[in-house]
């Protein structure tokens, strides 16, 4: 018998997601996909659901009977504010109220170090430090914290919120302190389904780096065992030229988005590899 009935995971057809639809699915009786793009082939207790996050009946629909959802789902870089508040800010709003309507225990959420982007990046920033968005999505990042905190706070919904730092393939000198393995990333989220009284909680999604800009205690708090470190890809980086690289923006902890104008494409500069799991 496994131990939950049915977890429902959001953005299953994103990069992240892909990396969390085999392990999550071995957790559960039924592993339910949500997303509005198609993720292609499910695994064998998996059912795909098409879904827009900003359509309360869709969601409330998808999360009849699960135990627990891993909220991944979002608009995942800056843009305009109106795609942001459907996705991330109407879309969040779903995902609590759904679940407080079906019972839903406990939400993991993918937030961003982007709603604390406007931290230094030498401050060794704490998880209970002020919200500084660096970005409108950064702001959706702050707005969906609160509704953890609220619906925690009110209606008992533990939540996890993960502030991810930069959970893809290292190609400049900030990700050696940013970088969040894939392995990691599975790791952390497998195991904040287990913790038996989680609360609400915030912790930084990064993995054990020497160079790491943040300060990650309140995950090491929660017994969470983080074990990469990006040093391993610092010797490649130096043979390119660019372990000593300073970009703009590389003062705040939201790199290119801290300098990003408001409303435009942050990542364009940023050559993110998609390395998306495929599953066959
Ligand atoms: N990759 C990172 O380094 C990183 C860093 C910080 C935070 N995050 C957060 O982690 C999550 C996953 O990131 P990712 O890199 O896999 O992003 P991604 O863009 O690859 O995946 C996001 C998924 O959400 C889906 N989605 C968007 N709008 C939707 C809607 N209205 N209804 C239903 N589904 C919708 C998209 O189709 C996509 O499959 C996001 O919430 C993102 O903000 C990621």
């Amino acid at each position: 018998m496994k131990k939950f009935n049915k977890i429902v995971l959001t953005g299953a057809s994103g990069r992240l997601g892909s990396y969390l639809r085999e392990p999550l699915s071995c957790k559960a009786e039924k592993l339910v996909s949500l997303d509005i793009n198609p993720i292609g082939k499910t695994l064998t207790n998996e059912q795909f659901e098409l879904a827009d996050l900003s359509n309360y009946a869709e969601i409330e629909r998808v999360l009849e009977g699960a135990d627990i959802v891993v909220h991944f789902g979002a608009f995942s870089n800056e843009g305009p504010f109106k795609k942001i508040l459907d996705a991330n800010i109407v879309g969040a709003f779903n995902i609590w109220k759904a679940a407080q309507e079906r019972r839903i225990k406990r939400i993991i959420f993918a937030s961003s170090i982007h709603s604390v982007g406007m931290h230094k990046s030498t401050s060794m920033t704490k998880s209970n430090v002020m919200h500084r968005p660096d970005t409108f999505y950064g702001l959706s990042k702050c707005f969906g914290e609160d509704l953890g905190r609220m619906y925690w706070d009110k209606c008992a919904i533990e939540c996890l919120c993960i502030r991810i730092l930069s959970c893809a393939k290292v190609t400049s000198n900030r990700a050696l302190g940013t970088w969040l393995s894939y392995d990691d990333l599975v790791r952390i989220v497998m195991q904040s389904i287990e913790i038996e009284e989680l609360g609400f909680e915030i912790i930084y999604g990064v993995s054990d780096n020497k160079r790491s800009p943040v300060n990650n205690k309140n995950a090491k708090k929660l017994g969470l065992k983080i074990e990469d470190n990006a040093e391993i890809f610092a010797e490649n980086l130096l043979e390119q030229g660019i372990l000593d690289e300073k970009k703009p923006g590389d003062d705040y902890l939201g790199g290119p988005f801290a300098i990003a104008p408001l409303g435009s494409d942050a990542m364009a500069t940023m050559n993110i590899v998609d390395e998306r799991k495929i599953v066959d």
